[in-house]
């Protein structure tokens, strides 16, 4: 159980512990590699302009039903089809998306840290985020280390609102006072910009090593807490930052 002075660090699922790339492996044998490639990162770029285009429009819709229709719209910017049947096997592999390559030994050394409480928190329906969780091989040996799943559903917003922030944060029992005890981990810059808008810290990861580009806010508030080129680096980068405002 997390205690009231636990740090809480909230990991985000998709482009954080999920490869939203290894989808392309899938759509390749429909498409080759080339064009599979193409349909991917489309997707996932729709995907996220749906959840934006949504919470300006104050509408909401759940991020299964958002995630086939940006797939719809992916394919047809590639002038391609697929039947729907085929379609609904690409939605299922959703569910099982592979881990990257940091994730396993990060999380299993994450799992004996005392003081820090984890979480996953996505955009994602209860169902797809439980079922990556419990099920996928690769995340499922590492679901004990999360404490809770939490997903935006019940705000009826996607990241980066406020609300569902806030929301994270009253999930896992931190007043609105100790938004500056949670951390998000994220690989989406929009996402880190969000939490550390909404009074967290964040630390973002840069596997590519491109350093930090996002220049929405500008200043410290759009900026991560830590940038960390792997998972592994998370927790080294709580324990630093916590030491540094104890001697401050
Ligand atoms: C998520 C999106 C941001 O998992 O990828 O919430």
């Amino acid at each position: 159980m997390s205690s009231s002075r636990d740090i809480v660090v909230a990991f985000d699922l998709y482009g954080t512990l999920l490869s939203t790339d290894s989808i392309a492996k899938k759509l390749s044998e429909h498409f080759g590699q080339d064009k599979a490639t193409i349909i991917a990162t489309a997707w996932r770029k729709y995907q996220l302009e749906y959840t934006w285009r949504l919470n300006s429009m104050n509408q909401f819709e759940p991020f299964s039903k958002i995630t086939h229709r940006s797939l719809k719209n992916a394919l047809s910017e590639s002038r391609v089809s697929l039947e729907e049947e085929d379609q609904n096997e690409l939605m299922k592999a959703y569910d099982s998306l592979s881990t990257f390559p940091d994730v396993k030994p990060a999380l299993t050394a994450l799992a004996s840290v005392p003081g820090i409480t984890a979480a996953v928190f996505s955009n994602g329906t209860q169902s797809m985020v439980s079922n990556s969780v419990n099920h996928s091989p690769d995340l499922a040996p590492h679901a004990n280390t999360f404490q809770q799943i939490i997903v935006v559903e019940e705000c009826k917003k996607f990241k980066p609102a406020p609300e569902v922030y806030e929301m994270l944060a009253q999930k896992m029992g931190k007043s609105k006072e100790k938004m500056t005890e949670m951390w998000l981990v994220s690989g989406n810059p929009f996402d880190i910009v969000g939490a550390k808008s909404a009074g967290m810290q964040a630390a973002w990861v840069d596997r590519a090593g491109n350093g930090w580009q996002d220049e929405l806010l500008g200043g410290d508030e759009g900026r991560p807490t830590a940038i960390v080129k792997s998972l592994g680096e998370v927790v080294d980068a709580v324990k630093k930052h916590a030491d540094r405002l104890q001697h401050s």
